[in-house]
């Protein structure tokens, strides 16, 4: 089984009405959980890999690791650049076998925004690739959610239908509410979902996207810092809602930071139970089943995508 493009998962999803995971990979035992989880549930899974990723594992590395999970699981997978911040990067991913990739324009001008995407579609697209984009600015950890603030950075739906048509997208982020990273907001999260079902009438059958949406589970963040850690983690957008997003047009749901605290929690609590272990397997294989367990409970409690394959 090939490596395959996000472009059927995401019409079965939006007329199912549930959206496909995104987990963010940097290694072997990463790559192991998720597919393990997605195996098991029978679920749809796209892997992504960051710029970041690439340069800590090198793109040839990922790239095999994620052809010997197909080969092992048997599952369709899609692999997709994270975050491509300009269009060479997306041009190395396309020209290194990667099925999908993010460019992401979000800090430049409508205009600016238009044209890279525009740029990435051209090359993509003849080469059976599929391109995700983003448009508005998820908000930042210091970020108060008001309603000037929403305005000035939260997607306008009118925009999203331009965008949309100028660029020929087959998937588009936006920004109403999420925020990357274990420390999000100050306030209570929450998503704008009237924004969202008016983008989603705009854009009718057309693939949204949800990036920073780990809910920085308190129970890892605790358990981190039980055993040493000193995490300042906050409040993420509570699962319940983004589980209701999935029934209004968000296909794809990004999830990394959620891993990582329940992958370094469990190396925590094993090496503090564990000190005289020094042998990497001990700790690395309940880290690997602490990633199986957290994308199981993503794909129930977020993405409602389990037997959906
Ligand atoms: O949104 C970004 C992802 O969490 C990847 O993070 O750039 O540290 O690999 P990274
Ligand atoms: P989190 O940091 O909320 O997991 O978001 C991950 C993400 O959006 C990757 O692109
Ligand atoms: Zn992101």
């Amino acid at each position: 089984m090939p490596l395959v493009t996000s472009k059927e998962m995401f019409s079965k999803a939006y007329a199912g009405n549930y959206a496909v995971g995104a987990f963010n990979v940097n290694n072997m035992e990463i790559i192991q959980g998720i597919v393990d989880a997605a195996k098991e549930e029978q679920a749809p899974l796209i892997l992504q890999v960051s710029a970041g990723a690439r340069k800590y594992a090198k793109h040839v590395y990922l790239m095999k690791l994620v052809e010997a999970a197909i080969e092992d699981s048997g599952l369709p997978i899609c692999l997709h650049l994270d975050h491509g911040e300009d269009f060479e990067i997306c041009k190395a991913c396309i020209d290194g076998g990667f099925t999908s990739v993010m460019i992401d324009g979000s800090k430049y001008s409508f205009e600016e925004n238009i044209a890279l995407t525009r740029q990435v579609v051209e090359y993509a697209h003849p080469r059976g690739v599929v391109v995700e984009a983003e448009l508005g600015r998820l908000a930042g950890v210091e970020d108060a959610v008001k309603v000037n603030t929403k305005e000035a950075t939260y997607t306008d739906p009118k925009e999203a239908v331009e965008f949309v048509e100028r660029t020929g997208v087959d998937s588009l982020a936006i920004a109403i509410g999420t925020s990357h990273g274990a420390y999000k907001f100050k306030g209570e999260p929450s998503l704008d979902m009237e924004r969202l079902e008016t983008i989603t009438k705009l854009l009718p059958g057309f693939p949204l996207v949800l990036h920073g949406a780990s809910t920085v589970l308190p129970e890892f963040v605790d358990k981190c810092n039980q055993y040493g850690g000193q995490i300042a983690g906050a409040k993420g957008v509570p699962e319940e809602m983004l589980f209701a997003a999935g029934k209004l047009g968000v296909c794809k749901i990004n999830i990394d930071t959620d891993l990582r605290l329940a992958m370094t929690a469990s190396i925590r609590e094993y090496l503090a139970s564990n000190p005289a272990d020094f042998d990497p397997r001990q700790y690395l294989r309940p880290a690997r089943d602490a990633i199986k367990n957290m994308v199981k409970h993503k794909i129930n409690a977020v993405l409602n995508c389990s037997g959906k394959l």
